[in-house]
């Protein structure tokens, strides 16, 4: 049978998965546009983590005397969200709106 797929650990490079080759291009792109989507791409990851560092905060403050999380984890949320939205979402969505 010449024409048999090759064994484990034996994939000559026609066997090569195009994702893999896809994902290589990506990783080491230098191309403007594909940079600027994946500074967007990384801006509305950290979006949603953000956004959900402020629905817990949200929740802490519903009603008066909460224990939803402690004062200590209450400032770090605070802290991290502020954190997270001004230099992983603004400053990247900026960056890809600079270059795109
Ligand atoms: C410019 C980037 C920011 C964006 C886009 C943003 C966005 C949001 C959103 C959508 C909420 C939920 C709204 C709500 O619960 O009423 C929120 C809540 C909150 N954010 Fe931000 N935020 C930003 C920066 C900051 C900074 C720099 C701080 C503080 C240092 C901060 C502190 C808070 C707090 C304490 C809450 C909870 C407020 C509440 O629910 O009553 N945020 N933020």
């Amino acid at each position: 049978m010449a024409d048999a797929l090759p064994l484990h650990g034996a994939t000559p490079q026609s066997y090569r998965l195009p994702l893999v080759d896809r994902l290589h291009g990506w990783v080491t792109t230098v191309d403007h546009k594909r940079l600027g989507l994946m500074y967007i791409a990384y801006a509305l990851i950290f979006l949603l983590v953000a956004g959900v560092q402020a629905l817990v905060i949200r929740i802490q403050l519903a009603i008066p005397n909460n224990t939803f999380v402690t004062p200590e984890v209450y400032n770090r949320l605070f802290t991290m969200h502020g954190t997270t939205m001004v230099f992983l979402v603004e400053c990247r969505s900026c960056l890809a709106l600079r270059i795109i």
